[in-house]
This record gives structure tokens, sequence and C-alpha cells, in this order.
């Protein structure tokens, strides 16, 4: 069974391969925007929400979530900002920097220390409620899976 912590590092590497993807072709962008925002919705709900509460952890945990808010601003200024402009690429490089040290600093510092305050069990539950519910946003997010005839409303 994947603790949430290696659910969640799992979940950077995905996204450090998508931020590869669109230094190469920025239409990708979108993804990689809608895998950063059920990833931080989830960390901050599964995880950090826990986190808060315990004094010895409590900081650095909500640095991270300051950091989130950070790059979902950059996000949506990404967003907004024309593809086609010269200057796109450069914001995106400035927000890869932001983004490579906070999933390192998370990875090398928060996780760790989380591991050793929350229980086995607890790491575990979160981690398999972390991989459901990811699953169901991201297919959500990106219309992945067709409507199950079930599903079809009823005429
Ligand atoms: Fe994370
Ligand atoms: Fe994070």
């Amino acid at each position: 069974m994947k603790t949430i912590t290696k659910a969640l590092i799992d979940h950077h590497e995905e996204i450090r391969k998508l931020v590869k993807k669109v230094k190469k072709d920025n239409s990708k962008f979108i993804f990689l925007k809608k895998h950063l925002d059920v990833h931080h919705e989830l960390e901050e709900d599964l995880l950090l929400s826990k986190l808060h509460k315990i004094k010895k952890i409590k900081d650095e945990s909500l640095e991270s979530q300051e950091e989130h808010v950070i790059l979902n601003l950059a996000l949506l200024d990404l967003m907004d900002f024309p593809k086609d402009n010269e200057r796109w690429m450069i914001k995106f490089k400035v927000f890869e920097e932001i983004l490579d040290h906070h999933l390192s600093e998370e990875e090398e510092e928060l996780f760790p220390e989380a591991e050793k305050i929350l229980s086995k069990k607890q790491l575990t539950d979160l981690g398999a409620e972390f991989e459901e519910l990811k699953e169901l946003r991201l297919s959500a997010a990106l219309e992945t899976k067709p409507i199950k005839e079930s599903e079809k409303p009823k005429k």
C-alpha cells in the first residue's frame, strides 16, 4: 500500500514530465495546470490540513500552502497570457524555478518530517484516498473517460 507522501512524490514526477512537454509544446500547458490544480487541492485537503494542527511541523506546512498561492497565481497568469508572445516561455521558466523549489522542499523536508509524525496507517489510508480522488478529479477535469451508459440522464 502506498503512503500519501509516496503517492504525492509520484505525482510530482508526472508533473515534472509535463513541465518538460510544455517546454517543447506550450499547447500542452492546460494539462499541466489541471494536474497542479488537483495536486494542490488534494495535498492541502488530505495532508497539509492535518499537519497545520501539529506544532512541530505547522510552519513548514503553512509555508507549503503559501507557495501554492504563488504557484496558482502564476498558473492563472500563464493561462491568460498569449501563448504566441515570446514572453510566455520566459514567464514559464520563472514559474518552473518556483515549482522546482517547492517540489524539492516538500520531498526533502516536509514529507520526511510528516512520515515521522503520522502513523503508518494514517499515511496509507490517506495514500489510498489520494489515489482515488486524484483519478476521479483528473478524469473529470480532462474528460478522458466517456460517460457510462448507466450514468447518462434518462429521457
Ligand atoms: Fe506536492
Ligand atoms: Fe505542494
